[in-house]
């Protein structure tokens, strides 16, 4: 891999680090495993990162990494007894520390919305080129408050329907959760009235937020152009065919059609069995096996993200 090394000026212009955060519709379709990936790949391009693990029932960013549980966690930073840059703890690996999650699930505490806004915050102070945000399953109110305020918003769904029908229903929730702030409250209400419809298959035609603002006074005319000025990223993970690989063109008309939405299909990451055999050698994928379709793959998805002017060659 080409040698490359942070240059002065900052991903994020607002001078603090970068902040992209994974999420997904469903467990178990490769958020832990696409952002310790992602992260690393960052590292390897000469960028300091922080993982923060927000996977409240299911924190195991420590295992992906080949890592102890840290001493210190979110718990400490949730109870005050730490700020953020309190619980970063340094890993092995050169450039790159997390932030333990809650790991002591017979403890378990309900992320709020209140935490994610004081969260956003201190995330924003933490000396670093990124931090990377590992989203539990789902789109609770607490991880699209967060979602929505990231700068790189990455979506992870596998090829399998299951996946693919909750990776919809996430887009569904974020598209209302940014309405919910603009539009007028009862055109809002009717919004969600006539979606409850047609999941109960009472109308024949598919729900199309297009048609629906069109049709409708009290939303902003320009609200989805407005959101794809920070598009929603997608990458289908796991995937063992090329019909698998172009899923993400298909995901990204029907956003188109029905949405509105300017989905940014990132690319195809192939299945690997090395990426669950080399958790079990305590090292992670990318550590182990450098020079792999896989590696190459994350290569390009890191380089489509950050500005060509961004990233400097160095020997
Ligand atoms: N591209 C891949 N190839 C092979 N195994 C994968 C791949 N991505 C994820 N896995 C495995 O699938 C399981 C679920 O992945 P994980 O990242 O923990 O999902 P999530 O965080 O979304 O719940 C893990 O055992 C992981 O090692
Ligand atoms: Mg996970």
């Amino acid at each position: 891999m080409e040698k490359l090394v942070h240059s002065a000026k900052k991903h994020n212009k607002g001078g603090g680090p970068s902040l992209w955060v994974t999420a997904s519709g469903k467990g178990g379709a490769g958020k832990t495993f696409v952002t310790s990936s992602l992260a690393i790949t960052l590292t390897k391009l000469g960028y300091s990162v922080i993982i923060v693990d927000l996977d409240a029932a299911g924190a195991n960013v420590h295992t992906a990494l080949g890592q102890n549980p840290a001493p210190v966690s979110l718990r400490n930073w949730l109870e005050g007894q730490k700020d953020l840059a309190g619980i970063v703890t340094p890993t092995n690996l050169p450039r790159l520390s997390f932030v333990q999650g809650l790991w002591d699930s017979w403890c378990p505490i309900e992320l709020s919305v209140e935490n994610m806004r004081k969260l956003a915050a201190e995330l924003r102070t933490l000396r670093c080129d990124f931090v990377l945000v590992d989203l539990g399953p789902g789109a609770t109110e607490a991880h699209l408050e967060l979602f929505r305020g990231a700068d790189e918003k990455i979506l992870v769904s596998t090829p399998e329907p299951t996946s693919i029908e909750k990776t919809y229903r996430f887009l569904e929730a974020y598209i209302c959760s940014t309405l919910r702030d603009s539009a007028r409250p009862e055109a809002f209400e009717d919004l969600l009235k006539t979606l409850r419809e047609h999941r109960h298959r009472r109308h024949k035609k598919p729900f199309s937020f297009r048609g629906h603002l069109r049709e409708h006074e009290g939303f902003q005319i320009d609200h989805f152009e407005a959101l794809s000025r920070s598009p929603v990223r997608l990458v289908i993970n796991a995937c063992r065919s090329q019909v698998n690989a172009e899923l993400g063109y298909s995901m990204k008309s029907v956003c188109s059609k029905y949405y509105d939405l300017g989905l940014d299909f990132l690319g195809a990451l192939d299945f690997d069995n090395a990426v669950w055999q080399s958790v079990k050698n305590k090292e992670q994928v990318l550590i182990a096996q450098p020079f792999t379709p896989l590696a190459g793959q994350f290569l390009a998805v890191c380089k489509h993200l950050i500005a060509p002017e961004e990233l400097r060659a160095v020997g």
